[in-house]
């Protein structure tokens, strides 16, 4: 795992946002895994920024959205599928045809898990998978207790995490309590990882991802099986990390300088 740490939560989501940036820029056949929620909103507007300013090819890639909410259709404005139309695929001119995204609604919503492994087998698998952590640990919707090698499935969300989600939800609107996420393994299988957290909030999770063992109460800890994992950070969310000054000194200066 490379932890990486920036002095701002701008300078993270901006760092996060060029990662991937490059990586479409230098391979445009790329599939890209990507996820939703409050971390990710500035780092796609950061994306779309980078975009308007010097223009990449972003027609031949492909990317498949992290989860979804049981129930909601991909239209349906508090869905993850709604999120990246209106912020990510639009303004980057990404057609339907490229974006696979889970069906909350779908009939059968196991068929659609077993749809969506195979999707993601026959493109060839995902090359750069974009995370954010939850303050209990999850990474996409694997809550702790996830099985460290589960694969995309329906599960019930923690009391926790539906707290934490509260806000994106109005007044009236009903949050759905399950969801269909990539499963711990399926995000273990993606060529490359890059995870973006910002805030004291995730000063804990982060390190008991980094720095604690290996276990299922901090699903986020099975990245330290992952070879190819990079962790980027504001100054709260590292606050909790102990090696602190050892990730500064070993931090690689050309990614400080994107
Ligand atoms: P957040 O969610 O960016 O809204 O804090 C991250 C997550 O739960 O993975």
């Amino acid at each position: 795992m490379n932890i990486v740490l920036c002095d701002s939560a701008a300078q993270a989501t901006r760092l996060s946002a060029t990662l991937i940036y490059r990586e479409v820029a230098a391979r445009p056949l790329v599939v890209l895994g990507l996820a939703t929620g409050g971390t990710m909103d500035p780092l796609y507007q950061e994306l779309v920024s980078l975009h308007r300013a010097c223009p990449i090819r972003w027609s031949d890639m492909r990317c498949f959205n992290l989860d979804e909410y049981v129930g909601l259709a991909v239209d349906h404005p508090m869905s993850y599928g709604y999120f990246m139309r209106h912020k990510v695929f639009d303004p980057l001119g990404v057609r339907e045809v490229q974006a696979h995204l889970l069906r909350g609604d779908a009939p059968d919503p196991q068929e659609e898990c077993r749809r969506y492994e195979d999707a993601i087998a026959a493109a060839g698998g995902i090359d750069l998978q974009l995370l954010g952590i939850g303050e209990n640990g999850h990474i996409g919707f694997n809550e702790p207790g996830s099985s460290l090698d589960s694969r995309t499935r329906i599960v019930h969300l923690n009391p926790d995490t539906l707290t934490a989600n509260r806000r994106f939800f109005p007044p009236g609107v009903c949050q759905p309590e399950s969801a269909i996420t990539l499963g711990i393994q399926t995000i273990l299988d993606c060529r490359q990882i890059v995870m973006l957290a910002i805030g004291e909030k995730k000063a804990s999770a982060v390190a008991a991802m980094a720095e604690g063992p290996l276990s299922a109460m901090c699903p986020a800890s099975a990245l330290q099986m992952h070879p190819a994992t990079t962790v980027v950070l504001d100054t709260s969310a590292a606050q909790r990390l102990r090696l602190k000054d050892r990730y500064r000194r070993a931090g690689p200066a050309d990614l400080h300088s994107a």
